[in-house]
């Protein structure tokens, strides 16, 4: 008989001492981040039944109204982080501006930050195509005892204490780091609980796909379209395989599992790039480095970007460690033609 797999539950107690503000609280946190996974992927599983159940902006038959998924997900994953004494503000996607917790927490003594984005990929919800939710954890560092600034969240990406993300994908899957590796756990609908399926998650050094939305690539910047030219080359063991899904969750968890890289550079429509420096770049970044990968906005490493606004774009090029070295190559040479 297969020896019986670790729960997320017993995991994350396990593993608490290993981390260096051993009190308890994080576990906690994370214990309310896996519960409303759990809420969010039941909704996200019943999305399919769209035209029984109504769309986004019709009142059920409960008389409720029907909620886009994007919406329903912050909401859980901001009562679920609420519920408990632990954190003291939250940056989300789909807010403005950051969030106050301060129903149970009066005197402001919460330690932690959260940043998420609740549904990455939601365009493809419509379509049967997997989802996820980005969540990064910083410990403030304004004092206890005022309330929450926005400093505290305008911290470098090398400051966060642990980031993860939920894939909704033809199983879901919860994958996070505390900075000590990167541990993948399986839900099992049935029973309701994660469990440890993939262990220390590793990128592969090398790879062989490549992941870009193409369609943007006239508005490329010269040394990403000559990256891409050399994925398409037929030499040593390239052509490489392109693989976009359009979710980076879903996107990032197959190259990490096989080998590859995913790239969303600036671009003359977007010179920025598109993807959030704090909510999706800076928690996969983490994730990347964890597992061995790598992350870059061309020139430099993610995690060493000083954040200026809650909600900055910032090009990302993410993935196996030889793969994003090369592009980055190729970034480098571009603007020294320049000079
Ligand atoms: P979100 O659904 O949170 O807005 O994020 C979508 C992001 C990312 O998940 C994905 O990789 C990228 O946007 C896709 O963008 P394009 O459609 O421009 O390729
Ligand atoms: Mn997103
Ligand atoms: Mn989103």
């Amino acid at each position: 008989m297969s020896q019986q797999k670790q729960t997320l539950g017993e995991f994350i107690i396990q593993n608490q001492t290993s981390f260096k503000y051993s009190s308890g609280e994080l576990s906690s946190l994370l214990n309310s981040i896996r519960l409303a996974a759990k809420v969010v992927n039941h909704e996200v599983n019943k999305a399919g039944l769209v035209d029984i159940i109504g769309a986004a902006g019709d009142t059920n038959v409960q008389g409720e109204d029907q909620q886009k998924l994007d919406v329903y997900a912050n909401e859980k994953f901001i009562q679920t982080l609420t519920k408990r004494n632990i954190v003291c503000g939250i940056a989300s996607e789909e807010e403005d501006s950051y969030i106050t917790i301060n129903s149970q927490d009066e005197n402001h003594r919460n330690k932690y930050v959260v940043l998420i984005d609740p549904l990455d990929g939601s365009s493809n919800i419509d379509v049967n195509v997997s989802v996820g939710t980005i969540f990064s954890i910083y410990r403030r560092i304004t004092p206890v005892g005022t309330p929450v600034q926005l400093e505290d969240f305008l911290q470098k990406g090398s400051e966060q204490v642990a980031a993860g993300y939920v894939v909704y994908g033809t199983s879901t899957m919860l994958v996070y780091t505390t900075g000590d590796g990167v541990n993948g756990f399986t839900l099992n609908p049935a029973i309701g609980s994660f469990y440890l399926s993939h262990p220390k998650m590793e990128f592969p050094e090398n790879g062989s796909i490549y992941s870009v939305n193409e369609g943007n690539y006239v508005h490329f910047p010269q040394g990403i379209k000559s990256y891409i030219k050399y994925c398409q080359e037929e030499v040593d063991d390239r052509p490489y395989t392109a693989r976009y899904i359009g979710s980076l969750v879903s996107d990032f968890h197959r190259n990490m599992i096989k080998g590859g890289i995913y790239l969303y550079p600036q671009s003359s429509k977007n010179p920025s790039g598109k993807l959030r420096l704090l909510y999706e770049c800076n928690p996969m970044a983490f994730l990347a480095e964890q597992a061995k990968g790598k992350a870059s906005d061309g020139f430099t490493r993610i995690m060493e970007i000083s954040p200026t606004e809650l909600h900055q774009r910032v090009p990302f090029i993410c993935g196996s460690k030889n793969m994003v070295d090369k592009a980055e190559e190729f970034m480098r040479i571009s603007v020294e033609r320049m000079l």
